[in-house]
């Protein structure tokens, strides 16, 4: 009992005889450099590619593409974002170690790639991977006072499908303690059972030092309000000086999407009474299940995967991780009713897989997009046999305690599905994931399911995931003896924002650029590299979000999907991978700026169970050239049925028609001909009661920037905090101009500084760190960023072709 006074009494004065654990991010006070000879100032998180200038020469790969199914080699501009993200970069820094430190290390969430870690001059560590998060012990190369910290990166040319950002890209921590510290990658804390109102939480701690001589463990958990709920001790450790805890917690408040309750772990590392080391490790209550009776159950209820698949890329912030924008994504996927995001196909950063715990999102962690046969060049192919292991220990090890995470994945599309090697590469890795996590089920996304399903590769995993090819489930269901299957990559389905293609048509390959085999002679006057968001078009390995939708509400054994993609990302400009310029995708929900594509309705008037959807589209705004002509009206709407009036004049009530493939899960009037004025639908519900309605008018004059802002800025943030600050062009009722492009530029003023622009133009070939850009069928964001203090930042917009501008005052608190 002295003890546990003595400890306590350490906790509350923040006093303990050996140094306390000071965990320091580090982000300002870097230096970056390609040569070592010109250096400049940069804050960490940080991209040095982001700025551009855009150029075909970065990169350019002379490539077949094999996932699409290309037999010859062609010239892919644009597909790893066509930004200056090959070569060196070099990063230092003064760290300041004071007398009583005894270990020091930093800890790196990614930094791209191949880093090489030095202090005062001498080499600490190495990571190959780009994505993984890794630590490096200081300790031998350390002195009291200044150390010269310098991080060397190189990224390499052909050695991706996708832009992956360069530089220091995610924080970086530096820990330091006395001689006797705890290991947080020790730390694992796991719900085992839950069970007649109580849930069995164990707890494993351990040191990162030799074990001390007598250690005394101590775990505290307490819930979100601070109240301890359960509180143990113990001096047994095993031989590597850890031990496991069991703690029965009674009502437990379980974590899920839509209740992300947090617990806290208090754990003290003492030694006959004097604290050696503290720390707090955040975890959830709840259990995962994959299963043949109960298909993908969180705490024991059943429910489907709504999920999207996100690239690491920020859009206009490139790689560089942050905050505010983190939480955006999260929030706005969240209000579409998706409940899990896949980060593909690489390694999370903390950030995010703590948004996702505190928001409500489940995830799927991936590892790798190959392992031994490259899937590019000089690819991760070139470190698989030397590093996975290590790879995968860190993944897990590093997250495992994120409640949010549900699943891991070992791979996406590996090209060794087709051998039996593959299979035995997947077990293995599958019991390394086992090993370390005995938690959770391991997956991965596979294409290739003849293959797959030859050579058992896909009857070892706990999930078989399967990449489209929707019309092969049943059969692949047939060979697995898992009895379910996961759509762990689904739709591709690509769209523009606010581009509208007509004819209407359903194609797996639509290309509208100069060279491309068109139906429409005037196609050639239309060629603007754009994909129709009539949300129709798709590759020829995909399909639409309602071909999946029939597997998810007809079978249970599809336990879920993961669209391709939440949003737009940098990169892999599919189906314009060989049109120049364009250099980003097509395939998200929401665009490169965030903005949401019409197929954003389409998904939330499935997923969103709170709220109801009504969206029509197309805009309402056509010119001379339309007059008279066919064009189609959809509406995306949760409600069975609804009525169109153009003008006044009903074109005819209709109801979903579930034995149709574009008509179940769309309103659909195909015949229209446009005249300028206002299209309005009623919907109905499913007792034939008017539900709601939207109108969509004719634009007049362009007249006004509407400017509404995006901000999450609550509590200080720093430099951190950015707000998303929405630019519309419109007409003096408020009525989107939906095709223009005026050149704006911006000024910012007061408590903040210009970050970044973007249109969501796949095309654009403006620099997104320039104070101007053009707006994309009528619209942009503008990212501005907190200044150190608190005040109010001012964002001027401009539009001089018009003589229009505007001003919008954003409060950071
Ligand atoms: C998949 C692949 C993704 C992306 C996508 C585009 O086959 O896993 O990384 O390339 O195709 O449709």
């Amino acid at each position: 009992m002295r003890s546990r006074l003595l400890i306590l009494a350490c906790i509350l004065a923040s006093c303990a005889t050996a140094q306390n654990r000071q965990e320091t991010v580090l982000s300002n006070g870097w230096q970056f450099s390609h040569d070592k000879e010109t250096w400049q100032t940069v804050r960490v998180p940080h991209d040095w590619a982001i700025a551009g200038p855009f150029d075909k020469k970065w990169d350019l790969q002379v490539v077949a593409i094999a996932q699409n199914g290309e037999t010859e080699a062609t010239e892919k501009s644009g597909r790893s974002g066509a930004l200056p993200w090959i070569g060196e970069g070099h990063y230092r820094r003064i760290i300041t170690i004071p007398a009583d430190c005894r270990h020091a290390e930093l800890v790196f969430d990614g930094a791209m790639s191949e880093p090489v870690v030095s202090l005062n001059g001498r080499k600490a560590g190495y990571w190959a991977y780009g994505y993984n998060a890794f630590r490096v012990d200081l300790t031998p190369f350390m002195k009291v006072g200044d150390n010269l910290l310098e991080v060397d990166l190189q990224n390499v040319e052909e050695s991706s499908r996708w832009y992956p950002g360069a530089g220091i890209y995610r924080p970086v921590t530096l820990v330091m303690t006395g001689p006797d510290w705890i290991d947080p990658w020790k730390t694992f804390i796991r719900t085992t059972e839950l069970k007649d109102g109580k849930a069995t939480v164990e707890v494993t701690v351990g040191a990162g030092s030799q074990p001390a001589e007598r250690p005394v463990y101590e775990v505290e958990l307490r819930d979100a309000q601070g109240k301890v709920i359960g509180h143990q001790h113990t001096t047994e450790t095993n031989r590597l000086g850890e031990t496991t805890f069991t703690f029965v917690v009674k009502n437990p408040q379980l974590w899920t999407p839509e209740t992300p309750y947090l617990y806290y772990a208090h754990i003290l590392y003492t030694q006959d009474g004097q604290l050696l080391d503290k720390t707090t490790q955040r975890f959830g209550i709840r259990t995962v299940k994959c299963s043949k009776e109960g298909g993908f159950q969180l705490n024991g209820v059943t429910r489907k995967i709504k999920g999207v698949c996100l690239h690491h890329d920020l859009g206009p912030l490139g790689a560089a991780i942050n905050k505010s924008a983190l939480i955006r994504q999260i929030k706005t996927m969240k209000e579409m009713g998706c409940d899990a995001i896949r980060t593909s196909h690489n390694m999370p950063s903390q950030m995010q897989m703590e948004i996702c715990d505190s928001l409500g999102m489940m995830v799927m962690a991936e590892s790798f997009d190959m392992w031994i046969y490259p899937k590019c060049k000089n690819g991760y192919a070139r470190f698989f046999k030397e590093w996975s292991t290590r790879d995968i220990e860190n993944l897990l090890l590093a997250n495992r305690n994120h409640p949010s995470i549900i699943m891991w994945s070992i791979g996406n599309e590996i090209p060794e599905q087709n051998s039996e090697e593959g299979a035995e590469i997947a077990e293995s890795l599958q019991d390394l994931c086992h090993r370390l996590d005995p938690t959770r089920p391991v997956t991965q996304g596979m294409d290739r399911a003849e293959e797959a399903l030859k050579n058992g590769f896909a009857q070892v995993m706990d999930v078989p995931g399967f990449n489209y090819r929707v019309h092969k489930y049943q059969k692949n269901l047939e060979q697995l003896p898992q009895g379910f299957l996961l759509g762990s990559e689904t739709a591709s389905t690509v769209s523009s924002r606010g581009v509208y293609k007509f004819p209407v048509e359903v194609t797996d390959n639509s290309q509208y650029a100069s060279w491309a085999p068109t139906y429409d002679p005037t196609a050639i006057l239309k060629a603007d590299g754009q994909c129709s968001s009539y949300d129709v078009e798709y590759c020829s390995w995909s399909n639409l979000p309602d071909d999946d939708w029939v597997w998810q509400d007809d079978k249970d054994w599809v336990i879920g999907e993961f669209v391709w993609t939440g949003y737009d990302y940098l990169g892999e400009p599919t189906p314009y991978d060989e049109y120049w310029p364009a250099r980003s995708s097509y395939f998200g929900i929401c665009d490169l700026a965030g903005l949401p594509k019409d197929r954003y309705w389409l998904y939330r008037s499935k997923w969103n169970k709170e709220q109801h959807t009504i969206h029509l589209l197309p805009h309402w705004t056509w010119g001379k050239e339309r007059q008279g002509k066919v064009t189609p009206v959809y509406c995306y709407t949760d409600y069975p049925s609804g009525e169109l009036f153009v003008n006044g004049k009903s074109q005819g009530k209709i109801s979903k028609d579930p034995t149709s493939r574009l008509d179940r899960y769309r309103l659909r009037w195909n015949h229209v001909k446009y005249e300028p004025g206002e299209i309005k639908v009623i919907v109905y519900d499913a007792d034939g009661n008017a539900a709601g309605e939207q109108i969509l008018k004719t634009a007049g004059a362009p007249s006004a920037l509407k400017l509404s802002a995006w901000t999450e800025l609550t509590g200080h943030m720093g430099t951190n905090a950015l707000a998303f600050v929405t630019v519309s062009l419109t007409d003096s009722e408020g009525t989107l101009i939906p095709q223009a492009d005026d050149q704006l530029t911006f000024e910012v003023s007061g408590a903040g500084t210009f970050e970044a622009v973007c249109n969501g133009d796949a095309t654009s070939l403006e620099s997104f760190k320039a104070p101007t850009m053009k707006l994309f069928n009528g619209q942009l964001v503008v990212i501005v960023r907190s200044a150190q203090e608190p005040g109010i930042v001012t964002l001027k917009v401009n539009d001089a072709q018009r003589g229009l501008s505007n001003t919008i005052d954003i409060k950071i608190e």
